[in-house]
């Protein structure tokens, strides 16, 4: 039996929620109703993923009921469901299949609507909001069954003014190019980076923090075939921050290094800093821009090609090369994690840091599991206008 559930003495940002916290089906005796896009195998996206419906028996002790509000499709989620991601999702049969099945998703914010004795014990309450601690969890789904070791609040104050999208995609992207910028060399006021994958979740958050630091940058995107499509492209990325916005096919054109002695004064402010998140040959292109003793930080492989680093780079040009993974990095400093997100959220508050470009996927109780699997389709495909997003109305 399914009632309609009364949500009159729930404490939510009303601003923020008023469309999203639209209730939901309950069953009798408190059994929430919930719905996940899971896997059993991996595989393509389209061909392994399902729509599963569930119930959630109401939590005691350390356990809360979660209804997520937003949830993003990453690069890193698809890979997961690839098999080819190197944190592994955990495959249970605890949502009622014979054989185990994962849910798909890494990030993504969600309220709190039910909470065992623990849960309140240690601070939390009906209405607050939580993202997830590290990857694996599974946030393609309408409500969820955590521990509170599983979840970081988002505090009532670091809240405010923050809408669910906003709040549900800042664990991971923004976090990330906030670690790269800061942790792998010092870049003083007026010095240069350079990153690829420019107009990414990722790349713009570099942008527009590196703007607020002081720090110039070079950004590089994908050639579009349509030519007003992709000025506009730089024309949005300028008006984020960005100094330099340039193609990849223009990165590898003759006398590129001359435009970059242009750009930073005849050479004299030094490209300390280079964020690789695509590699092939454009990456090579880009290292060569580097200034002697720079830092080129990869940390995605968006194009599938192999880096490739000349000797002379390591050997005469002394760069250096690093791998960086923000989920490793948040589970050796989870206290730097949360003052990272305290950070972005003030920035988002006082209209420093500016949205990505979203594609909204309205995932309703009654949305078909192949609406919400074509929309996971088509973000394998590139040169999409904004990152998929599912937005989560009357779950
Ligand atoms: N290591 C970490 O901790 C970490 C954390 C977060 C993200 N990442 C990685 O960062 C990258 C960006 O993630 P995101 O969520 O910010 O991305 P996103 O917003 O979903 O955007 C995807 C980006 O990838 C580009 N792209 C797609 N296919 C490509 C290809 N074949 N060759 C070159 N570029 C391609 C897109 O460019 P077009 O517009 O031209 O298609 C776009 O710039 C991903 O590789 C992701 O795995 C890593």
């Amino acid at each position: 039996m399914c009632l309609k559930f009364d949500h009159g003495d729930r404490t939510l940002h009303e601003e923020n929620t008023t469309v999203l916290s639209q209730r939901r089906y309950v069953s009798a005796y408190g059994y929430e109703q919930a719905k996940a896009l899971t896997f059993s195998n991996y595989g393509e996206p389209p061909s392994v993923l399902s729509l599963h419906s569930h119930s959630i028996s109401p939590p005691h002790n350390d356990l809360m009921t979660l209804r997520f509000l937003a949830s993003p499709i990453n690069p890193a989620d698809i890979n997961q469901i690839q098999g080819v991601y190197p944190s592994k999702p955990n495959f249970t049969t605890s949502l009622g299949t014979a054989d185990p099945i994962a849910v798909a998703g890494n990030e993504g914010v969600a309220e709190i609507i039910a909470l065992g004795d623990k849960v309140k014990s240690e601070g939390f309450k009906k209405g607050d909001w939580v993202f997830m601690k590290g990857p694996g969890f599974g946030t393609w789904r309408t409500h969820a069954s955590a521990t509170i070791d599983q979840v970081v609040k988002l505090d009532d104050e670091m809240r405010q003014g923050i809408s669910p999208i906003q709040a549900g995609t800042i664990s991971i992207n923004p976090c990330t190019a906030y670690r790269m910028l800061r942790d792998f060399t010092t870049l003083s006021e007026g010095e240069w980076f350079i990153q690829n994958g420019a107009n990414s979740g990722v790349g713009r958050a570099a942008i527009q923090l590196g703007k607020k630091w002081g720090y110039k940058s070079i950004n590089i995107i994908r050639g579009r075939d349509d030519k007003a499509a992709e000025d506009k492209l730089k024309k949005e990325l300028k008006e984020l921050g960005a100094d330099v916005v340039i193609t990849d096919t223009e990165l590898q054109s003759q006398g590129i290094e001359d435009m970059s002695k242009e750009w930073t004064n005849g050479g004299r402010e030094p490209i300390k800093l280079a964020l690789n998140c695509v590699n092939g040959k454009a990456a090579t292109a880009m290292a060569k821009l580097l200034s002697s003793s720079a830092h080129f930080v990869t940390y995605g492989a968006m194009s599938k090609q192999p880096l490739t680093i000349p000797a002379s780079m390591l050997i005469f040009k002394n760069i250096h090369f690093h791998g960086f993974w923000v989920s490793r990095w948040a589970e050796k400093h989870p206290d730097e994690k949360k003052t990272t997100v305290a950070d972005v959220l003030e920035m988002t508050r006082k209209g420093e840091f500016r949205d990505i470009p979203v594609d909204e996927i309205r995932w309703e109780w009654e949305t078909k599991g192949e609406e919400l699997i074509a929309k996971v389709k088509s973000t394998l495909e590139g040169y999409r206008e904004g990152k998929g997003v599912f937005v989560f109305g009357k779950t």
